[in-house]
């Protein structure tokens, strides 16, 4: 009798658990973010050292540039505000910047292989994942001395905000386009992606060893659906999908972040206190570009800030591009009058009204591994 009795209650405990396994755990209350990504996640360390994102980028939410290759937030603002946090300051910016929760590492154009040609070469930021970590780990240690020193109290995170804080991750996408633009083809794209992934996983233990505990780890998108994509990498007819998207380049991404699932798991074994949630970006995305006209968007490849073509996108005068003719100076890549409407903001970022409806599909966790909501992300989920 008292043995039923108990074995009913388990049952209904157990139950309880797995229609709600997150409701038994706390929320997290993280104290800071530190970022490390590309333009995805970029709040200016790109513009402080490159030079700014030219107007009209900002134009939307912060009434100028700020930083961003957007009109307006990125998914890394949205997640700061849903947290509670304010925006996150780039390392790379010492002017104005406040560092008191958290510092993005990120920049535009970043891969996470440090690539072997310069950014006037082949565009892309020399400062890849593995410097955005050097960074990091001078910024943790420098912060901690002056702030002992009573120094910028206001400004920079306290001692123990760095155990608790919320690690993200949004890089990988640049590393594919990189092996494209060198004319590889898809097999020798392919064939790098697990270096690339070492070196990915090498950082996380390497943050892990310095005290972080959560780390939140957006895959890459669907970089075939991207117009710029679209417009530099030539695909026969057949290699287009239902809804418009190249899809070599789409399988490219879909065999990294297959990798990049399985490094997570890996991680999750050699790091017996690390949180770490894989959030599904791509499948988001690309439901996104194929619903558009459902979800009240316009056609998806039609770029909003940009000049000319198919897509309104023409890679030699990119969003906010300026000529002087005849002594005037003259925007030829202009915004559309209405970026809500629109998903690709310059044909390689999306608009804020597209990152907020993606940030809306990803924060209660409907598209991670383990499915732990934003606020959540510290809970080890063992599984
Ligand atoms: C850069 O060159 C080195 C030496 O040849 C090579 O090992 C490395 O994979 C190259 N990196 C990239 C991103 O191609
Ligand atoms: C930095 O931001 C924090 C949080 O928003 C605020 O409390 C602090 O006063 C700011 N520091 C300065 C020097 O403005
Ligand atoms: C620039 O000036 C030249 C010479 O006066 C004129 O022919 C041309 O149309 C002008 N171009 C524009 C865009 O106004």
């Amino acid at each position: 009798m008292e043995f039923k009795h108990f074995t009913l209650q388990a049952l209904l405990l157990l139950e309880i658990l797995m229609l709600n396994p997150i409701s038994c755990f706390d929320n997290c209350n993280f104290p800071a973010i530190f970022n490390f990504g590309d333009s995805n996640s970029d709040t200016g360390g790109l513009s402080a050292a490159f030079g700014q994102a030219p107007p009209p980028n900002g134009e939307t939410f912060f009434d100028a540039p700020a930083g961003r290759f957007c009109d307006g937030r990125l998914l890394i603002d949205l997640i700061a505000e849903r947290l509670g946090l304010p925006h996150l300051s780039a390392f790379l910016d010492s002017i104005g910047s406040n560092f008191s929760h958290g510092a993005n590492f990120a920049t535009a154009d970043s891969t996470i292989r440090p690539q072997n040609t310069t950014i006037s070469q082949s565009g892309y930021s020399p400062i890849s994942l593995d410097v955005q970590h050097v960074q990091y780990s001078d910024f943790l240690r420098r912060s901690q001395i002056i702030r002992k020193q009573g120094s910028f109290q206001n400004l920079l995170p306290k001692e123990g905000y760095f155990s608790r804080a919320l690690y993200t991750f949004d890089i990988g996408q640049n590393d594919l386009t990189a092996g494209y633009k060198l004319d590889l083809s898809t097999e020798q794209v392919k064939a790098y992606v697990p270096d690339v992934l070492d070196q990915f996983s090498r950082v996380i233990k390497l943050l892990y060893a310095q005290g972080g505990r959560s780390f939140w780890v957006h895959n890459t998108g669907p970089v075939g659906c991207l117009p710029y994509v679209m417009d530099r990498f030539s695909v026969t007819a057949a290699q287009i999908d239902k809804y418009g998207c190249s899809s070599p380049y789409n399988q490219v991404a879909q065999n990294f972040n297959l990798r990049l699932k399985e490094a997570v798991f890996q991680l999750r074994k050699q790091l017996p206190q690390a949180a770490i949630t894989y959030v599904d970006v791509y499948s988001v995305k690309y439901s996104l570009i194929s619903q558009a006209k459902k979800l009240g968007f316009e056609n998806p490849f039609l770029v909003c800030c940009g000049h000319g073509g198919k897509y309104n996108y023409n890679r030699f005068v990119k969003c906010g591009s300026k000529r002087v003719v005849n002594g005037t100076e003259i925007v030829l890549a202009k915004s559309c009058k209405d970026p809500s409407v629109r998903i690709s903001w310059d044909g390689t970022h999306f608009t804020e009204a597209a990152n907020r409806w993606i940030f809306d599909q990803i924060v209660d966790g409907s598209f991670s591994d383990p499915p732990v909501s934003l606020k959540f992300a510290c809970n080890r989920m063992n599984s």
